[in-house]
């Protein structure tokens, strides 16, 4: 039966992927090694995640520990780290160990970080560890993000293998952090989403092929941004809200988590967006680990990704830390989106 077959021949992520690229002659595992150090940063986060409620207790979110009131200094009393910086040291030595990567950009790192050539390969990896930190300290949802180019020759790494548009990478894929860990893949053929089942330490299938609905009954936005916003994105909230077609209103949703505002616009339709605003005319998010990654997967399942301007996997990066406004989502939801913007000229 189905059903027991469900339980007894689980897919993991490892067994799902190495039967994608077996379907490559060419291919040599090495993207199987690389995810496979990702999935490692991921379940280290994710258990680090779930143990930050008790940060105080045992000491793990940049607090002294508590011990050290009780205790010498010698032992217990160092600082301990911020998670999101945690994240970061775990992933980038990861990502270096697996001996796949030649250049890494990290949200946290100012730096690309140039992969020392005894451990060097062919993947580029552009991440942020943790993204919605301001939601930790209540327990929300979070997520890792990133976004995988490839190198053609062996060259020196540079800059410029970072700095390429989002249409350009291999996979990117998010992580989250949530009522159960998720994490979300896409190698250019469709989305699919594995759960972490914590028995057995292994990301298994649980949602095969996702493709976004064509059209949502959702919009997400900061809101609180509204009077610094441009003609089309303050015209869009109020058709959200008042559409002139007789067709109902749709409902606002914003957890303030990228990965989880637009894990749930994945799965229910709908629209995720930071525009730019008069304050910050590029917006917040960064092209290269946020903006990239999220637009990738969004076209992968049937949807759409826009600037304001154009497509959001054709930017070019100048800078690696640069930003752009984003709106993502259903198909027909940014079609909208994109007629707004188009009558202002
Ligand atoms: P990070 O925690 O990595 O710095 O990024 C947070 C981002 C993103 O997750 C979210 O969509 C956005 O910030 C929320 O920004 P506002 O608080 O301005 O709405
Ligand atoms: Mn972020
Ligand atoms: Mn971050
Ligand atoms: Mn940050």
């Amino acid at each position: 039966h189905a059903a027991d077959a469900h339980r007894t021949d689980l897919m993991t992520i490892t067994r799902f992927v190495l039967n994608e690229q077996s379907k490559y002659p060419e291919s040599r595992g090495d993207f199987t090694i690389l995810l496979n150090h990702i999935v490692l940063g991921c379940k280290f986060v994710c258990s680090s995640v779930n143990k930050a409620g008790l940060a105080k207790l045992i000491g793990l979110a940049g607090e002294i520990n508590i011990q050290a009131s009780t205790c010498s200094n010698e032992c217990f009393g160092e600082e301990q780290k911020k998670l999101d910086v945690l994240s970061n040291e775990v992933f980038i030595k990861a990502l270096v160990s697996s001996g796949r990567t030649c250049i890494l950009v990290s949200e946290e790192d100012e730096d690309a970080i140039i992969v020392e050539p005894s451990k060097r390969g062919r993947y580029c990896v552009v991440f942020d560890p943790l993204d919605g930190s301001s939601n930790i300290d209540c327990g929300v949802s979070i997520g890792t993000i990133f976004g995988i180019y490839m190198v053609k020759d062996d060259h020196e790494p540079t800059l410029a293998d970072v700095l390429q548009p989002g249409k350009q990478m291999v996979a990117a894929g998010y992580c989250m952090y949530g009522s159960s860990c998720t994490l979300v893949l896409s190698t250019g053929k469709g989305v699919n989403g594995f759960t972490l089942d914590p028995s057995l330490g292994e990301f298994i299938l649980t949602h095969p092929d996702i493709r976004i609905p064509k059209k949502g009954k959702i919009y997400s936005v900061n809101e609180g941004n509204a009077k610094n916003w441009d003609g089309p994105t303050a015209k869009y909230v109020e058709n959200c809200k008042f559409p002139k077609d007789g067709s109902p209103s749709k409902s606002l949703r914003y957890i303030g988590s990228m990965v989880g505002d637009v894990h749930r616009t994945l799965l229910y339709g709908g629209t995720f967006m930071y525009p730019a605003d008069k304050k910050s005319p590029s917006g917040k998010l960064r092209v290269l680990y946020e903006v990239f990654p999220m637009s990738f997967l969004m076209e992968n399942a049937g949807g759409q990704a826009f600037t304001g301007k154009q497509r959001a996997l054709d930017l070019v990066p100048t800078k690696i830390h640069d930003r752009s406004p984003i709106f993502l989502g259903s198909y027909d939801d940014i079609e909208e989106i994109k007629a707004l913007y188009a009558a202002e000229g």
